[in-house]
């Protein structure tokens, strides 16, 4: 075999580095380009919408304060999570974050499925003082969050910008959102029916047992005892369409 030519190549280092690149962007092309087509990649799952007003104003809470540094929001397919945890994470669960809150560090537990494991009261208590519930517990303590009121002015404008990053939100969410906003801790007023047809499984309640104003703690807990909740895992199929 005639090894001249491989020589020139050898030789030559710029010719190399070209080399080198071509190669590996045919790899990265055939390992990447296929996830923009295959629908497997992010499947359509039953129940998934985004967020209502409030939980997602609480979601800006979470982002805002770091809750994201001690804590993830991704259950991994592995057996020790899924027992401590439940239903490992879908890619279509964080489908609507922007940005995704997965995290990197678990100080605490991971909380993709936190929604409904314990009451409003649990939750409003360990966030103004984590040691009243877990007298071992690191958590730093957000007892000002409970003060804080939420105007609900900017929500339109947060929601309107979602909408156009391409979360589905209608026209009409983004023009109800400030009155979406309130009706979600007002469960006797008139706009709860309306926002729970527009946001399936919307909680609507008191969130922080304080009814005079909403506050930040409210839009916390809201985002909270939603997380994990809108998939429905008694009915889905892990199987998926395309692995059958
Ligand atoms: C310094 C790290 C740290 C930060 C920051 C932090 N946490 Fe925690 N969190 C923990 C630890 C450790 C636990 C476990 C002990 C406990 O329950 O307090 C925990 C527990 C929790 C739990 C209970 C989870 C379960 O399944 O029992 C929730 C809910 C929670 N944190 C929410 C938050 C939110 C919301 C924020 C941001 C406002 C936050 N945490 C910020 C460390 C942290």
């Amino acid at each position: 075999m005639d090894w001249s030519k491989h020589k020139i190549i050898e030789t030559n280092s710029i010719l190399m580095l070209i080399g080198i690149l071509i190669v590996v962007s045919i790899g990265g092309i055939v390992e990447i380009a296929p996830l923009f087509w295959l629908s497997s990649t992010i499947e359509k799952v039953q129940g998934m919408r985004p967020y209502t007003p409030l939980e997602q104003v609480g979601r800006d809470i979470y982002v805002r304060e770091g809750c994201y540094l001690c804590h993830s929001q991704m259950i991994r397919s592995l057996r020790d999570e899924v027992e401590r945890y439940g239903h490992y994470s879908l890619a279509a669960e964080s489908m609507y974050d922007h940005p995704f809150q997965w995290g990197s560090k678990r100080t605490g537990p991971d909380l993709a499925r936190v929604g409904g494991k314990y009451s409003d009261e649990w939750h409003t208590l360990h966030m103004s003082n984590p040691r009243a519930v877990v007298p071992e517990s690191v958590m730093p303590g957000y007892a000002w969050l409970s003060d804080r009121k939420i105007d609900g002015k900017d929500v339109a404008a947060n929601i309107a910008t979602l909408k156009a990053v391409g979360v589905p939100y209608t026209e009409e969410m983004v023009k109800q959102a400030g009155a979406d906003l309130l009706a979600q801790v007002d469960p006797d007023g008139d706009g709860a029916e309306a926002l729970v047809k527009r946001y399936p499984k919307a909680q609507v309640r008191q969130f922080d047992g304080n009814p005079e104003f909403v506050s930040e703690m409210d839009a916390l807990v809201a985002y909270l005892q939603m997380l994990g909740t809108l998939v429905d895992f008694t009915s889905f199929d892990a199987s998926g369409p395309n692995l059958r």
